[in-house]
């Protein structure tokens, strides 16, 4: 099955980009360039959940291109008072195998996964591989692949909370994986009232025998927050998992970065900036790792998505209420000790969220949503310390034009597919 409507032609397009603007500059026409990947993100509305999808040209920009359903329900999670933009309190709704060709994503208003393969001639096209599957629990936030697709597990936030895993099947879609379906006990609500003391990311270790969930406190009352360590064998998860501690400062992992070349991750942390977790002898020896620590990002108020460029070697982190961009690097002498390279002030008020940074050949974009102003900005990284913007996408012409509902309370997710041919 297919469920794809395009959007009228590139010309058209453009127009209509010109007409609805509250960016800060047009966006240009991409006539001289040609597709080399995709990016996407999700409406996540509770009357349907739709996958935006949009070209990333050669030179990093990006053309909305189609919008799909999910067949499933987005929603919204609870913070006291109006509903603002981060509705699931998380990172990872969206993830993508390059190697399988598949694009996963959750939907937390009808608790269930949904699959698709992606058309590596034209990324932005996603075809569904089987129905929609129950994710075990309520309001599933975040999903990831194992290393080679063959494997996805998924993390639920809401009041029966936990993970699944599914043994992922390119004909036929996902299937449950015996063993997989294991409790946090997180004492949440469905939807969960957040951002503090909820579900944020759950990722493969980089060896793959692993899956680490990471959760976050609550700052002042509450539980602390931590990182759930499962191990991963032929038989399912481990019934128990390891109870990860934080790293003094710590307080609210909402992310978990993969440290290429470490048995370690990168975590956006909301309570003081960034985290990292040394897995390297094992989840019970994190805590007492020194290369475990967390980092104060001055000024920061919250501090809650990361991603990795390899072409730079540093990490970015977005800040929802700053809108500031902040580049750390982490320490070359192998301790893994982050400082701050740059900061990058994005427009004032935009919101910024969830980041994803794609390598096209050997030049490195980064796409980040802003949901305020219902637009993608990119940037350009050219080296360390210097990544300039280049265009800001707008999403709620095209939208409009589709009559596809996008509210800038619901936008969430990012994540990214190039063509193999244009990879590095
Ligand atoms: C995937 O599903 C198809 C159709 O059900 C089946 O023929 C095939 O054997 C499955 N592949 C694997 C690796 O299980
Ligand atoms: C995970 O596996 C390791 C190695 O087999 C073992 O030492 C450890 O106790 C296991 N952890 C859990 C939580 O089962
Ligand atoms: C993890 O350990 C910390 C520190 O001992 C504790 O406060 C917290 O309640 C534990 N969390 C879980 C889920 O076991
Ligand atoms: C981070 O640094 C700022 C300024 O130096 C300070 O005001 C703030 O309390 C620090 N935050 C944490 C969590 O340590
Ligand atoms: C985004 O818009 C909401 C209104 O929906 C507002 O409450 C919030 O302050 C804005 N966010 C930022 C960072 O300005
Ligand atoms: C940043 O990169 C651009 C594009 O390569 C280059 O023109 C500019 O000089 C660089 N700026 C700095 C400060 O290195």
């Amino acid at each position: 099955m297919k469920f794809t409507s395009t959007f009228a032609t590139a010309i058209v397009l453009s127009a209509m980009l010109a007409s609805a603007a509250p960016v800060r500059r047009q966006t240009p026409t991409l006539s001289s360039s040609f597709t080399t990947g995709a990016i996407y993100f999700l409406s996540n509305e509770p009357s349907g959940n739709n996958i935006i999808t949009a070209t990333i040209g050669s030179n990093g920009m990006l053309t909305v291109s189609n919008v799909v359903a999910t067949i499933g329900n987005g929603d919204h999670g609870l913070t006291g008072g109006e509903l603002g933009p981060d509705p699931l309190f998380s990172q990872g709704v969206i993830s993508v195998s390059p190697m399988a060709g598949l694009l996963a994503t959750a939907n937390p208003g009808s608790n269930s996964i949904s699959l698709f393969s992606i058309d590596p001639t034209d990324p932005s096209t996603l075809t569904a591989v089987g129905p929609p599957i129950a994710s075990g629990g309520e309001f599933p936030v975040s999903v990831a692949f194992n290393s080679d697709g063959t494997a996805l597990c998924t993390l639920n936030g809401g009041a029966m909370d936990g993970v699944q895993c599914y043994n992922v099947n390119a004909t036929s879609g996902l299937s449950v994986m015996a063993g997989t379906r294991r409790f946090l006990n997180m004492g949440q609500t469905t939807p969960p009232s957040g951002p503090f003391g909820t579900a944020s990311q759950i990722v493969w270790s980089q060896d793959q025998t692993q899956v680490y969930a990471a959760v976050k406190g609550n700052p002042g009352s509450g539980p602390a927050g931590y990182i759930a360590a499962w191990n991963m064998t032929d038989s399912g998860l481990s019934d128990q998992f390891v109870n990860v501690t934080l790293p003094a400062g710590a307080g609210a992992p909402f992310s978990l970065t993969p440290i290429p070349g470490q048995n370690a991750m990168f975590s956006a942390d909301a309570a003081i900036g960034v985290d990292v977790f040394d897995f390297a002898n094992g989840p019970e020896s994190v805590a007492a790792s020194p290369r475990t620590q967390s980092y104060n990002i001055s000024g920061s108020m919250a501090p809650c998505w990361s991603a990795y460029s390899p072409m730079t070697g540093d990490y970015y982190v977005s800040d929802l209420l700053t809108s500031i961009l902040t580049e750390v690097s982490l320490d070359a002498n192998n301790n893994l000790r982050p400082s701050m390279v740059m900061q990058y002030p994005i427009l004032q008020n935009v919101a910024t969220l969830d980041l994803e940074v794609a390598t096209v050949g050997s030049q490195d974009f980064l796409y980040l949503l802003m949901p305020n102003v219902t637009a993608v900005e990119v940037l350009q990284l050219n080296g360390p310390g210097n990544a300039t913007s280049i265009q800001q996408m707008d999403i709620a012409g095209p939208a409009a034009s589709l009559s596809l509902p996008v509210n800038p309370n619901f936008l969430v997710g990012m994540a990214s597919y190039v063509k193999p041919q244009t990879r590095a």
